[in-house]
């Protein structure tokens, strides 16, 4: 496991702190941030820091704006959004540059407990390929530097990687910290029984976690779309549902070696189409041609429910059907709310699962809702990411 120095470890008072965060939030039509869970997550390192005297320089990226400035991928409703919950003034600075004439000036008239944000990294075409010249002048402007941006751990950027070169000692938030305690503990030194909830529609997505994970969970749930893939391992026919001819075989092999490891659904609610209000019924074993598994049934549920009884852990990743439509929705809820009264520590690894937390209105019955998406599929994955791995040892 890591073992990096952290924001504790540093002495920040009158010293310009550079601080990466994933401030790349969702935002409607009109520029507003429609969910600020990440920006949340990244508080308590950044009122610590004000609260230590620090100057405190903050950068992120934003979408995908491919090395140019677009403004709808502009940081500025992010600014507000800090100066809001921060209670003081966040001075943007807004260079398309990301490191120009307004970041030099508003850094030079910081005092202490002060906060610049810094304009979307990625308008430089540099950041995403770890190109030298911009991390030399992302470190130009401060003395330290903290990584806080767990989502964007498994990329190998300037503002998150290349960065440390030039600014030591590199140490981690107390986001990443949380996030590396409560994932690593999960899959490494967990409370047993340990029981993994896998779904989402593509069993070749997770062909990694699926193998990292049954080595270590004592029961590994499969729903979703990704489990009709395993039925045609099993030999049941799956009319239209999602399937993934290419990997039956891999789905074989990987039920024959787990034995009673996986928990398979055995009864689905299938659909004559992709719609919320297509007709639909319950099946158990084979899904009829012409007809499209959508959610699990309520026999899976009970079956599922057997097997998280007794956990201590449980990681879940992935919704149970399409949890999106109304009438599909209830397999994803029932787990939710199961997570949400079980006596164990639960935690929701990135993603669909996370929205489907939000929209049962249960995230705060859960032990940890990961801010990674990707990052903490390849942490379930058990690869190491470039952007802890980067900072500096204790
Ligand atoms: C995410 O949303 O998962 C992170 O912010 C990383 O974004 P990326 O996939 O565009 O690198």
């Amino acid at each position: 496991m890591y073992n990096k120095v952290t924001v504790e470890d540093l002495d920040v008072k009158g010293r310009k702190v550079l601080v990466r965060c994933d401030f790349n939030v969702p935002l409607d039509e009109n520029g507003n941030i429609t969910d600020d869970t990440r920006i949340k997550g990244a508080m308590p390192t950044i009122e610590y820091l004000v609260n230590n005297g620090a100057r405190v320089i903050l950068c992120s990226h934003m979408g995908k704006p491919k090395g140019e400035p677009v403004p709808s991928l502009s940081l500025a409703p992010v600014a507000k959004s800090l100066s809001e919950k921060l209670g003081k003034d966040v001075v943007f600075a807004a260079d398309d540059n990301v490191v120009g004439d307004n970041a030099k000036a508003a850094v030079a008239a910081m005092k202490d407990g002060d906060v610049v944000l810094l304009e979307n990294t990625r308008y430089r075409k540099e950041e995403t390929k770890n190109i030298e010249d911009f991390s030399k002048d992302l470190a130009s402007l401060a003395d330290l530097f903290v990584n806080d941006a767990f989502g964007t751990a498994h990329r190998a950027h300037c503002s998150n990687v290349g960065v440390t070169e030039f600014l030591k000692p590199a140490a981690a938030g107390y986001l990443i910290q949380k996030e590396i305690e409560f994932l690593g503990n999960a899959v490494n030194n967990p409370v047993r029984p340990l029981v993994a909830i896998l779904g989402g529609s593509k069993v070749s997505s997770k062909i990694s976690v699926i193998e990292n994970l049954l080595k270590k969970v004592d029961k590994l749930i499969i729903g979703g779309g990704m489990a009709y893939t395993f039925f045609a391992a099993q030999g049941k026919t799956v009319g239209t549902s999602l399937l993934e001819e290419d990997y039956i075989d891999y789905a074989k092999k990987m039920l024959s070696e787990a034995g009673d490891k996986i928990v398979l659904p055995v009864d689905t609610v299938v659909a004559k189409e992709f719609a919320n209000d297509a007709e639909s019924k319950v099946v158990e074993g084979n899904i009829p041609d012409g007809w499209m598994g959508l959610d699990i049934g309520s026999k899976t549920i009970e079956l599922f429910k057997d097997a998280l009884k007794d956990a201590k852990t449980v990681v879940w990743n992935g919704p149970m059907g399409v949890f999106e439509m109304p009438n599909f929705a209830k397999g994803t809820n029932v787990i939710a709310q199961m997570l949400a009264d079980l006596d164990a520590t639960t935690i929701i690894g990135g993603g669909d699962s996370v929205a489907a937390v939000n929209q049962a209105g249960l995230a705060d019955k859960m032990s940890h809702i990961s801010t990674g998406g990707g990052a903490s599929m390849e942490f379930l994955e058990g690869k190491d990411l470039p952007g802890i791995v980067a900072l500096t040892d204790k």
